[in-house]
């Protein structure tokens, strides 16, 4: 997702020929998308990536109604003018899945680092995790920027804790999706945003993300 002058904003995921879904905290800050990219500088590919690219502007932006505070309820869609030819990407109405402990990929052009831009890419990166119960990432709680600070009171039923040593999502990776491998490419569903965390891969704070399948009746009745 980007600006007019094409800086990355965020990620999101085309969930329709014509529907971006994305965080909340990403709607209205872009002005239009790219769908099918790996490396932004080279937005076509070299032929590694052999998808359709499509770049296309948006008509409309849409949060979540009780989208609030940077965290609760973090998604939104965004409707284009026209429509992508890249296969859209599924979404996950299934309350069980993903169970605890599955592998999952998140995805983005973020930093790897807190706080330093330098560490941005311009291709996409991903990096699995794991995905943790949310009794388990509410007890949370370790030092961040020279505080003792817990997820107390902060995981809803609609968000998604994933965390892996040393792995995870970063600033410029929201709204990009969260992955729950099928057994086939068809059978991928996209089951989290990514949304917000304490620091980066810190060791205590795993990464949260939208719960799409508890999300999933606002995305539908919105996209349809
Ligand atoms: N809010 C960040 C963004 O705007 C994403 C942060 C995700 N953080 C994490 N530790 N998983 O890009």
């Amino acid at each position: 997702l980007d600006t007019s002058t094409s800086a990355h904003i965020c990620g999101g995921t085309l969930i329709a020929p014509d529907i971006i879904l994305t965080a909340g905290h990403c709607s209205g800050y872009f002005d239009s998308i790219q769908v099918g990219m790996h490396d932004l500088k080279n937005p076509r590919g070299d032929g590694t990536y052999p998808m359709k690219f499509d770049h296309l502007i948006v008509e409309k932006h849409q949060a979540h109604p009780k989208y609030g505070n940077v965290i609760f309820n973090d998604l939104a869609v965004a409707k284009l003018y026209g429509t992508a030819e890249v296969p859209p990407v599924r979404i996950n109405n299934r309350r069980n899945v993903p169970d605890v402990n599955d592998a999952l990929t998140v995805m983005g052009w973020g930093v790897t680092e807190e706080g330093n831009s330098a560490t941005s890419s311009n291709e996409l990166r991903g990096v699995d995790v794991l995905s943790l119960n949310n009794e388990q990432c509410e007890r949370s709680n370790g030092v961040y920027e020279n505080e003792n600070v817990s997820y107390a009171g902060y995981i809803t039923n609609n968000m998604l804790c994933a965390w892996a040593s040393g792995s995870d999502a970063c600033q410029g990776d929201s709204g990009g999706p969260l992955i729950h491998t099928g057994a086939s490419t068809g059978e991928d569903v996209q089951v989290g945003i990514v949304s917000w965390g304490l620091g980066c891969a810190h060791g205590d704070f795993p990464g949260v993300y939208t719960r799409i399948s508890a999300e999933y009746d606002w995305i539908r009745q919105a996209v349809c």
